[in-house]
Formats: structure tokens, sequence, C-alpha cells
């Protein structure tokens, strides 16, 4: 039974699969698997625009359907064990997307699941943003294997899932944030080969092909926020700053962004902005995945 609670869940070959396959799914949309009588649970403890309306919107343009619930609305909320609600949601829908702070949750949920589980987002990871990362790069440019990414920002879990995807898709990563705001050490030691860590951001975009940030203070993390834009001061992503990128260099933020602070309004007002479409694609690619999870039988 194969979840997708990281990119490293997946074999490459297939990742680029799923992102073909959502760049087809956008192209034509009725294309998508025939999910009738497919069921996509929903839990979700944290707030959410983009990835539950790209999942649930998936599920009825295919004719199946989704159940959203926070942990609040349900017994989660009232102390019922994880593992006990993995088991019983597990044996009525056809597949679950989680959105929770630990992360160890969702690897204990997915460890008591019959059917595939989805990080929807966890402290440490986001890769159904990755695949529509992926699938914009690929759009607007072509293969992103041998590109230089720069990300410039907090060491949150969107850039620990672009560490795991420099690997998955083959490209460099520059990371280059403040001290003490950096990625996990395993991870970073684990993928050296092709990420490094900087602290001049003038110098970790030069050459880029694809500059990325996000948000300064992740949700769980709000309390830090007045602390963390001293910190953080010198690391807005602008168009002063991309000019050192190389010339046809794409700027990405997952959304939702803070004008003014990791990203400048004009840099996301303007013209040749891709985060739209980077939006948009969380659902053609959230689609893709789900066609590709719901193909594997359930577990016995
Ligand atoms: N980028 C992203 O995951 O957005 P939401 O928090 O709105 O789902
Ligand atoms: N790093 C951000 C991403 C939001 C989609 C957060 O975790 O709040």
């Amino acid at each position: 039974m194969r979840h997708f609670l990281t990119l490293n869940d997946l074999p490459p070959a297939d990742l680029e699969t799923i992102v073909r396959r959502a760049i087809a799914l956008k192209a034509e949309p009725g294309l998508a698997a025939d999910l009738r009588r497919k069921t996509l649970g929903l839990i979700f403890e944290k707030a959410s625009t983009r990835t539950r309306i790209a999942f649930e919107t998936a599920m009825a343009q295919m004719d199946g359907a989704s159940i959203f619930m926070t942990t609040g609305d349900s017994q989660l909320g009232r102390g019922e064990p994880i593992e006990d609600t993995a088991r019983v949601i597990s044996r009525m829908v056809d597949c679950v997307a989680i959105r929770t702070f630990d992360h160890a949750l969702l690897e204990r949920f997915a460890a008591h699941s019959r059917v595939p589980v989805i990080n929807a987002l966890s402290n440490d990871f986001h890769p159904c943003q990755l695949l529509a990362d992926i699938q914009t790069f690929v759009e607007h440019r072509g293969a992103i294997a041998g590109k230089t990414v720069a990300w410039i920002g907090d060491g949150n879990n969107v850039c620990q899932s672009y560490i795991n995807a420099a690997a998955a898709f083959d490209f460099r990563l520059r990371i280059c944030c403040p001290p003490g705001f950096e990625p996990g050490a395993d991870l970073l030691k684990a993928r050296g080969d092709r990420v490094s860590l900087s602290r001049e951001p003038a110098a970790a975009v030069r050459d880029a092909e694809l500059v990325v940030t996000d948000v300064w203070a992740s949700m769980g993390k709000e309390k830090e926020s007045t602390g963390r834009l001293e910190t953080f001061s010198g690391f807005q992503v602008n168009s002063e700053l991309l000019s050192g990128a190389a010339p046809d260099a794409l700027f990405m933020h997952c959304l939702p962004a803070h004008r003014g602070e990791e990203v400048s309004a004009e840099l996301l007002e303007r013209e040749d902005s891709v985060v739209w479409d980077e939006a948009e694609n969380r659902l053609h690619t959230q689609k893709a995945l789900i066609e590709y999870l719901l193909r594997q039988k359930p577990a016995p």
C-alpha cells in the first residue's frame, strides 16, 4: 500500500508520471478517471484554502465524493486515538488526506489505514505543493532536471519538501535562511550532494532558474511572527532580488502570501507572475495523485 506522506514515498518515475498526467488532465479534464462511488476523507487540523478546495473539486470533477472534517468537530477532538480513527475511517472511505501539525500523527494514521493516506501538509512536509510547483515549472520552462532553484526564507515544511524534490526531480537547491531557521540537519546531510545552505540572498539567487519563498511564520508559529519580521527582514524576494537570477527565472510562492514581508506586492502582482498558475495546478496534480493512489487495491 503506497501512501503519500512525503515525496520519498513514490518512485521518482511515478512522480514524473503524476506531473505529466496533471498536465494532460489540465488540457483535457474529460480524461480523468471515473470515481463514482469513491470517497475521499479529509481530516484537517489547520486552516486551508487551496488544498481543501483542490481535493474537493478534484473528487467532484471525477464524480466521486469527499467528506471534510476538522479535528475539533470529530471525536479526535475529544481524545479518540488516531489509530482507532484510522481503522474506522479507512473501512469506509477509499483515500484519506490529512492536514496536521505533528508529522508522526500522519505516520500513525497510515500505519493503521487500509487505504492510501495523503499528507495535505504537516509541520515537516508539504509534498502536494511540490507536485504543483514542478508542474508549473515544466509548463513554463520545460524539464526541471539539471536546473538551479533558490529557496529564500524559512527552512519550513515547503522548504523540506523542496529538498526531497531536488533528489526526486534531479535539480540543485540553494537554501538561504537566517541562522536558526534552517531545515532539518539530517535532511540537509542526506541530500548534501545537491542541496547547499547559505545566508546571502543575492548570492543564492545568482543564475537560478527558479526562486521560491514562503511565509516567515508558518501555521502554528503565529506567536513568533513579530520577532521573525526583524530576523527575516533582509530575506524579502522582490523584483530587484529576482533581477540577479537567470534572465528568465520564475518566482513561486505556495500562498497565502504576506505582501511586504517575504514577497513584495509588486513582484506578486507582476503580469508575468506564475503563482496563480501554481495555485491552479494544485487541482490538476491532486487529481492525478488521487487517480494514481486509487489504482492500488485496498489492504486486506
Ligand atoms: N498552499 C497551500 O497549501 O494553501 P492552503 O493552506 O490554502 O491549502
Ligand atoms: N509554510 C506554510 C505553508 C502554508 C500553505 C505553513 O505551514 O503555514
